[in-house]
């Protein structure tokens, strides 16, 4: 398995210093900006769009910008957030008309792609698209929210898709978002991730650099 990786959510960071605090949580050892796309119509809430992405390049990131576009219809969002300097993009699959279409345009803009699947959302999704994935995201709450309980039957989900990803030969990425925390981060990468959004678990202490610490620790035991 590929080196892990640690995702910061954003939707836990103070948005009026939002440049600080991704400087700040990559300077404490995070590999990924995860950044939480929600449009108040395929989840109930709403964050923020290529604009803030954009502004984050501007600021001087140069980490991987993980866009998890949480909205309804999904291609139109796709060529802005690749210009606006977006490196890998997941989408919901039942919020995508064409899926494969979807994947493919994904790719054409130069960006890594991937399925997300909510707690209830079937496998059977990944049957034709293997090829097209460079990472498989698996929800460990209902999307919409940050700072929720990880959701435990996601534990055997995550190993199911291991076994699929292993078997398949293809290079593909296992990440799991939300409720991961120092407590739990052990057991979710012994049943297969190798990639971790942590959003309230990391901007809700205020020492980021001792939160990925410990979860890197919790990594090698
Ligand atoms: C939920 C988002 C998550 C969320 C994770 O819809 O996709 O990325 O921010 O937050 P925590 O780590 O607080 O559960
Ligand atoms: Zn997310």
């Amino acid at each position: 398995m590929r080196p892990y990786l640690i995702a910061p959510s954003i939707l836990a960071a103070d948005f009026a210093r939002l440049g600080e605090e991704v400087d700040k949580v990559l300077a404490a050892g995070a590999d990924v900006v995860h950044f939480d796309v929600m449009d108040n119509h395929y989840v109930p809430n709403l964050t923020f769009g290529p604009m803030i992405c954009s502004a984050l390049r501007k600021h001087g990131v140069t980490a991987e910008i993980d866009v998890h576009l949480m909205v309804k219809p999904v291609d139109s969002l796709v060529p802005a957030f690749a210009k606006a300097g977006a490196s890998i993009i997941t989408f919901h699959p039942e919020a995508s008309e064409h899926i494969d279409r979807t994947l493919q345009l994904i790719k054409e803009h130069g960006c890594k792609a991937g399925l997300v699947f909510n707690p209830a959302t079937p496998l059977s999704y990944l049957d034709y698209v293997m090829d097209k994935l460079d990472i498989i995201m698996l929800m460990s709450v209902n999307p919409g929210f940050g700072g929720q309980s990880f959701i435990p039957q996601t534990l055997p989900k995550l190993a199911q898709v291991r076994k699929i990803i292993d078997e398949s030969g293809y290079d593909i990425r296992l990440e799991v978002d939300g409720g991961v925390k120092v407590d739990n981060i052990a057991e979710i990468a012994a049943a297969g991730a190798d990639m971790f959004v942590a959003g309230s678990a990391i901007f809700g202490q205020p020492d980021y650099q001792a939160v990925v610490n410990q979860m890197r620790e919790e990594l090698t035991k």
